[in-house]
């Protein structure tokens, strides 16, 4: 049974008619409209209408950044949109008649990888997103983490400095001031401040005036002195964060995606050298692989989608 998913994100929103063995039937992509979650419903009906047109499909997941409830109706909290108690689900079931579901972006994403990417068979996986913020999936024993209300896997909301940078969350400190795109455009821009190294870096820097998130990846690419050194400062960050993870889920693989783990190893060798510095333990138990994701930009839509379809066929 195919079944729609759609990834809400904050540029794009992506949708994809998805098969039950995770492969994309057809999709269709549209720039995020600003303002009102309104605009943002008008879209997501018109997707899930026009990418379930004359195919048997039951279920749509729609896949958002933020605190979702138990019910899998409701945004609770979006920190880096404005939105707070969205009844998202039920604004879209005012519309469309099939089995609607929301899921946060990044249990989308992790599923999909469980399911069909990088963690394929590994029942116990732990997922970040790396983009705009920092996102968390968490299977354990085959299934997904949701908590007790739904909320659970916010793993970019972990504190890692007591006191440290505001959050969007309303906290401080967490792991998404410290591991995220943003930040790691935060780091290059105050590398390039100090100047010396990443002499690309701090030209660029002068001749913009600021650095943009384009500037770092095209940088990282050529392998900036001064890139590097953010990307390694990110890499350290996520690694310690980490390492607390294993003591309390002791995943077997840990996945790494979202923009920024387009990175690839570059991105990964400081994450498991700080890992392996911070690990509980170390040397006395096994460790867990760190790989990159494998579905790219499609695994929200294909994790929400999948989830989507369970959902329909459990009820
Ligand atoms: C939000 C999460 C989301 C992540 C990635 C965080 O700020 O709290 O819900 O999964 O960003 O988009
Ligand atoms: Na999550
Ligand atoms: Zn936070």
């Amino acid at each position: 049974m195919h079944a729609v998913g759609i990834d809400i994100g904050g540029t794009k929103i992506a949708g994809a008619l998805v098969s039950d063995e995770g492969e994309i039937v057809r999709s269709e992509r549209v720039p995020t409209p600003a303002g009102d979650p309104g605009a943002i419903v008008d879209v997501v009906t018109d997707m899930i209408l026009s990418l379930s047109q004359g195919e048997e499909v039951r279920a749509a997941g729609v896949a958002a950044a933020g605190f979702i409830d138990e019910q899998q109706a409701t945004v609770y909290y979006a920190p880096n949109i404005s939105w707070r108690n969205e009844p998202f689900r039920d604004r879209l079931l005012e519309r469309v008649s099939l089995d609607v579901t929301i899921d946060n972006d990044a249990n989308a994403a992790g599923w999909a990888e469980f399911r069909f990417g990088a963690g394929r068979g590994v029942s116990d996986m732990t997922m970040l997103t790396i983009g705009t913020g920092v996102g968390g999936a968490i299977v354990t024993d085959g299934r997904l983490l949701r908590g007790g209300f739904g909320t659970g896997a916010e793993i970019g909301h972990l504190r890692v400095v007591p006191g440290g940078l505001p959050c969007g969350c309303g906290s401080r400190g967490c792991i998404e001031q410290y591991g995220s795109g943003r930040a790691l455009l935060r780091m290059a821009n105050e590398i390039a401040d100090v100047g010396g190294i990443g002499i690309q870096l701090a030209d660029l820097r002068q001749k913009r005036g600021v650095l943009t998130g384009e500037d770092v990846a095209a940088l990282i690419i050529e392998r900036d002195a001064g890139a590097m050194q953010a990307l390694r400062e990110l890499g350290s960050w996520l690694g310690q964060a980490c390492a607390s993870l294993s003591a309390i889920l002791d995943p077997r693989m840990f996945v790494l995606g979202g923009g920024v783990a387009a990175a690839g190893e570059t991105l990964l060798d400081p994450i498991r050298e700080a890992y392996l510095a911070h690990l509980p333990a170390r040397g006395y138990h096994p460790e867990p692989q760190f790989v990159t994701a494998q579905l790219g930009n499609d695994a929200g839509v294909v994790g929400a989608a999948d989830l989507a379809r369970l959902h329909f066929l459990s009820r």
